[in-house]
């Protein structure tokens, strides 16, 4: 009989985005009537605008015949696709990142969970509390930690509290770590670093020989300036970061699935031998032998999110997504909550009312107001208190939860 990996027996029950489809599932079915809103998962609801589609279709076509037929493309992606986002998403901004160091995927979830792979199993990894679930369930299943606590902390990771208490600021971790999560704008609290508290971690990671592990799938909702869009707008990042981004929530791929990471070359890690290794090579020779890349459809659709017809009209999906933000947030302010987030991120973060926990809230608002939400403790022991609201839905179902929410407090 094979053993299994027996890492998987210390994960909680289920991933927790399942776990309140579960619970969401079973209130439905109770109450057929009940005409539920799901500001749970951030998922996009909106089409993909009319550039990427027109794109999308055009590559079709180009499938359908011989001389413009394609098969396997490159695993890295195409050079069409890989030129553009360097371009736009980096060199624009000042941050020196080359189109050979952009590694097409088809998901952020997928890479941030598979770079584990090209790091030893002793890696000492910090992450934010709360946080977004998937980076500590992968350390967990790779045999990083040990077993949770009651409150869901994992032996063995540092956990870095971020909460009111500390205006949402991580603070730098009090021992030498290898790995380090940093997400913005911040999943699941919908606040920012500022270019200072950045540069802390960089100068941190550089001076402890730390990986930081950027994840910037929501860049594209950044609306104040002077908030850095990429880890690579600071001094010395090519030399400890590597940075994930997605179209999912930029330009509404999360069901055609497209992203992308960054690898600088240059960036390295050190061998049981001592020597020092490029993780750029590591990733390239992980992903070319695992990965067959994104379809060539999907990779037509997102150049087209950088062409000219294509940026307004991504722009476009974004503010919208980013009033629903506002408007929740301004009615969560209005019947009284506390509220965080909203302004740079399609997250909103907020106090649950009256001490309930974070569970209890989530409880209480499906049965009152038949609203989803996401309980903070889901994303960790710290979130305990806290409940996010997702701004992807429709400018209906927001305006109709915002009018709800009285109801549920
Ligand atoms: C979330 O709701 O946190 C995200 O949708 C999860 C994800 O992007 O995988």
């Amino acid at each position: 009989m094979p053993h299994i990996n027996d890492d998987y027996l210390k994960l909680k029950a289920g991933y927790l985005f399942p776990e309140i489809g579960r619970r969401v599932k079973k209130f439905a079915d109770e109450h057929p009537d009940a005409k539920i809103i799901r500001l749970g998962i951030g998922d996009v609801t909106e089409p993909l605008p009319p550039a990427i589609i027109a794109a999308m279709h055009q590559a079709v076509d180009e499938m359908a015949k011989r001389e413009t037929f394609r098969g396997y493309g490159p695993e890295q992606g195409y050079d069409f696709l890989r030129n553009a986002i360097a371009a736009n998403d980096f060199q624009a901004r000042g941050a020196n990142v080359s189109a050979d160091e952009i590694f097409v995927s088809d998901g952020s979830k997928c890479d941030s969970g598979n770079i584990l792979e090209i790091f030893g199993a002793d890696n000492v990894v910090a992450v934010t509390d709360p946080v977004y679930p998937v980076y500590v369930d992968t350390n967990v299943m790779a045999g990083r930690t040990g077993d949770a606590d009651a409150a869901g902390r994992y032996a063995g990771l540092v956990y870095i509290p971020v909460t009111a208490e500390n205006n949402f600021t991580p603070a730098l971790p009090d021992r030498k770590v290898d790995l380090i999560y940093l997400c913005y704008p911040n999943n699941p609290t919908g606040t920012v670093a500022t270019k200072e508290t950045l540069k802390q971690w960089v100068d941190y990671a550089r001076a402890n020989d730390a990986v930081i592990f950027f994840d910037a799938a929501y860049e594209a909702y950044i609306t104040e300036p002077g908030i850095p869009h990429s880890i690579y707008e600071i001094d010395g990042a090519r030399e400890c970061a590597i940075e994930f981004r997605s179209f999912s929530k930029t330009a509404g791929f999360t069901g055609t699935r497209c992203a992308f990471t960054v690898v600088p070359k240059g960036l390295t890690g050190k061998a049981a031998n001592g020597q020092r290794v490029e993780l750029h090579g590591l990733w390239n020779r992980r992903h070319t032998t695992k990965f067959n890349g994104v379809s060539y459809i999907i990779q037509r659709g997102a150049e087209a999110v950088y062409s000219e017809a294509g940026k307004p009209q991504v722009r476009q999906l974004i503010d919208f997504y980013l009033e629903n933000a506002k408007i929740l947030c301004a009615g969560l302010r209005s019947a009284g909550l506390t509220v965080y987030g909203g302004v740079n991120a399609p997250y909103v973060w907020l106090k649950t009312p009256g001490n309930k926990t974070s569970w209890e809230f989530f409880d209480h608002l499906l049965a009152k107001a038949n609203l989803v939400g996401t309980p903070g403790s889901g994303f960790g022991a710290s979130g305990e208190g806290y409940f996010r609201l997702s701004a992807f839905n429709s400018r209906a179902n927001i305006e109709e939860a915002v009018r709800r929410i009285p109801a549920a407090l």
